[in-house]
Parts: structure tokens; C-alpha cells; sequence
């Protein structure tokens, strides 16, 4: 069976050549995607179109040599799944009728929700099988998710959302569970489909003090891997707790994930010393950079992977791909790391 490069190195395997993927890599900044996202108008019911799901997960992978195919879908398909009231509003993002109390869940809509989900995997996996291209399945981690649903949009300052676990534990807790059940059992099920590694996206790690690290990042986190290890211990999972800073360290040693995804803020010294003598590493290249400064790309791949290259490195943004970044750099990104490594 093909050992697929990124799934080995998840593993702690040795490779020939350094996976590289790219956060958002299906997306605005590609032509393609925007033309069927004209014809696709509501965001939540293009997810739920599994052959055009399947389509724009591909497209990045029909101009790009890369290592990882990420179904195309969203943290907010889970809390969709569970009932609370989503919607993407074109040039404001998602917007959530703020959730208050612990949810009335319908298994059967969460079962055919995920569905749809899992379908667009097994047809995007059915597609990639024979090559070194893994398959990424994904979720928001319980934190992040919970940052939508009870500030209602993305939030400057995160004011609702502490208050409430500040002031409303028990609830609080009531609804992570929840997420963490309803979680599992997506994970559970793009895993069935096809995903060959699964991610858990933080993107808000780096609001929770360092006090509630544990209480509001890694528990939940740890009983989501603890769950899925359980019934399937050869699928890694990747964790990306952005902007937890030095919380990274405690992340990699507690939370349970084989690849520790970093951001752009954590100096790559910093992570080799601290991250990556525990952990598989996957990063961290500026997505600004990536948009707006070809003249810095050589460089920047230099450094990453002079620090960090090897049998320990999914290359990657520090976050996702902007919709203004220019496709010829991304090739250059993918030509330097393959120069570099001497296997373009
Ligand atoms: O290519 C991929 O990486 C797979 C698809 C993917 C999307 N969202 C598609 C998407 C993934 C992995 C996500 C994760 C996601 N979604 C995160 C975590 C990663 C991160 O960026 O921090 C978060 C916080 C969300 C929530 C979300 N979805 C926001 C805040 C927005 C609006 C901002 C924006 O970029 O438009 C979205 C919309 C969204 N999710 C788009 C895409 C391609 C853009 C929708 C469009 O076409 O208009």
C-alpha cells in the first residue's frame, strides 16, 4: 500500500520529500472556486452539494503539487448539524443567532447532515487514492466553535463569550459537551468516508488566558482524540491551537494530537527547541507574506525549512490562504521548498 508522505510524517516515519499543504487552500484566491461559489449562493447548501463539495476540494490539487486534500466544508457545519440557527451574510462572514442554553439535538438531522459531509470525502478520496495526496478531514475544536456560537460572529474582544463560562459554568459545560459528542461523531464519520488524518481547528486558542487553558483548550480537545483513538488508532490528528503562544508547549504534551499545526507569530527556533522535540510540527509560513511579498517567499521557506525540515514537517501557512493572494505564488512556494530539499 502507498505510504502517503504526510500521513507518514504524522506518524513519525521518515519521508522522501516534505508534505506541503496550504490552510484554505480551496478558496476565493482561485478563479475556479469563484466561479462556481456565483453559481452556489448559499454557502451552507453548497457544503451540502457533495459532488460540488468534492469539486472545489480538488481544484487547488488540479493546478498544485500538493500533499493533503481538505474536504471543502466549515467549522459551522457541526452547530448547523445541531440546530443552532447559521448563515454566511456575503462580506461579513457568519452570522449566529447566539446560543444561551444547552441545545434540543436531533439525531436524525445531525445524521444527515454529516451525511452529505461524508459523502463529498468519499468521492474527493476515491479520486486521490492512488496518490501521495492524504486525505484532511476536519472540525472546529469546542472552544472556537463556541466563540461563534455565543458571540453570534467573529468577536473583537471575546467579552460574551468568557462572561459566559465565567459566569455560567455549568451551562457552559452542558453545551461543550455537547459539541465534544456531536464532534466525535462527525469525526467519526469522515474517518468511515475516507479521511485519512483529522484536524482540529482552534483558531481562537490564543484568547483564553493562560488559567483557563486547560478548562476551556485541552480538556475538550483531549476527550475528542481520546475518543477517536479509541476506535481508530492508526487516523493522526493534527491540532492547531492558533495564537496559544507559549501554551503550545502544554498543547502538544496534553491534548492528545500527533501533529502540532503552529502560526506565523512563533519563531521557528523557538519551535524547534520547544515543539518539535515532542511533536511533529506543521507550518508556518506568513499568509501575508505568501500574498503580497513574492520577493520574501525564498527566504521565508528557507528559514522554516532550515529550522524545521525533515522527517518532522508538514509545510504550511501559519494561517489560512487570503482570497487577494496571487496563484504564481504559490508556485513559487511549492518550487522553493522542492529546491531546497534538492527534489524539484
Ligand atoms: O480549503 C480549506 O481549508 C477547507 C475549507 C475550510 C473552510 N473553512 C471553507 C470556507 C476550512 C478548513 C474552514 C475552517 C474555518 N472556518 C475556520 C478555522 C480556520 C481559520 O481560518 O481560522 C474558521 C474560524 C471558520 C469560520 C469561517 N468560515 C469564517 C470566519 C468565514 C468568513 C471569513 C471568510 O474567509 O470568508 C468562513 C467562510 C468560509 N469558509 C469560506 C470558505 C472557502 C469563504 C466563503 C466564501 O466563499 O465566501
Amino acid at each position: 500500500m502507498l505510504l502517503k508522505s504526510l500521513i507518514s510524517v504524522a506518524k513519525g516515519e521518515p519521508v522522501q520529500k516534505t508534505p506541503i499543504w496550504f490552510m484554505r487552500q480551496a478558496g476565493r484566491y482561485l478563479p475556479e472556486y469563484r466561479k462556481i461559489r456565483q453559481q452556489q449562493k448559499d454557502f451552507i447548501q453548497f457544503v451540502l452539494n457533495s459532488e460540488a463539495a468534492a469539486e472545489v476540494t480538488l481544484q487547488p490539487l488540479k493546478r498544485f503539487d500538493l500533499n493533503g486534500a481538505i474536504i471543502f466544508s466549515d467549522i459551522l457545519m457541526v452547530p448547523y448539524a445541531m440546530g443552532v440557527d447559521v448563515k454566511f451574510v456575503e462580506s461579513i462572514g457568519p452570522v449566529i443567532t447566539p446560543v444561551k442554553e444547552a441545545l434540543d439535538i436531533s439525531m436524525d438531522r445531525q445524521l444527515e447532515i454529516y451525511a452529505k459531509i461524508n459523502k463529498s470525502i468519499s468521492l474527493v478520496a476515491a479520486e486521490i487514492k492512488q496518490k501521495d495526496v492524504a486525505m484532511i478531514g476536519f472540525a472546529g475544536s469546542p472552544w472556537t466553535v463556541m466563540c461563534y456560537m455565543i458571540e453570534g460572529t467573529i468577536s473583537k474582544n471575546f467579552q460574551k463569550v468568557r462572561s459566559f463560562y465565567l459566569s455560567n459554568p455549568s451551562e457552559w459545560d452542558r453545551i461543550v459537551q455537547q459539541l465534544v459528542d456531536s464532534t466525535i461523531l462527525y469525526l467519526s464519520g469522515q474517518i468511515e468516508a475516507g479521511a485519512e488524518v483529522v484536524k482540529l481547528f482552534d483558531s481562537w486558542a490564543g484568547a483564553v488566558p493562560h488559567r483557563d487553558f486547560e478548562r476551556m483548550i485541552i480538556n475538550p480537545t483531549k476527550q475528542i482524540t481520546s475518543a477517536i483513538k479509541a476506535k481508530y488508532p492508526n487516523i493522526p490528528i493534527i491540532g492547531f491551537p492558533r495564537g496559544a503562544g507559549l501554551m503550545y508547549v502544554d498543547y502538544a504534551k496534553k491534548s492528545g494530537v500527533d501533529v502540532l499545526a503552529v502560526d506565523q507569530n512563533i519563531p521557528v527556533t523557538w519551535a524547534k527547541n520547544n515543539l518539535q522535540s515532542v511533536i511533529a510540527l506543521q507550518g508556518n509560513m506568513d499568509n501575508m507574506v505568501l500574498a503580497y511579498a513574492d520577493d520574501q517567499i525564498n527566504d521565508s521557506v528557507k528559514e522554516i525549512m532550515n529550522g524545521l525540515g525533515g522527517n518532522r514537517l508538514i509545510f504550511n501557512l501559519g494561517h489560512g490562504i487570503l482570497p487577494e493572494t496571487k496563484i504564481d505564488n504559490v508556485f513559487h512556494t511549492i518550487d522553493s521548498v522542492r529546491k531546497y530539499e534538492g527534489t524539484s
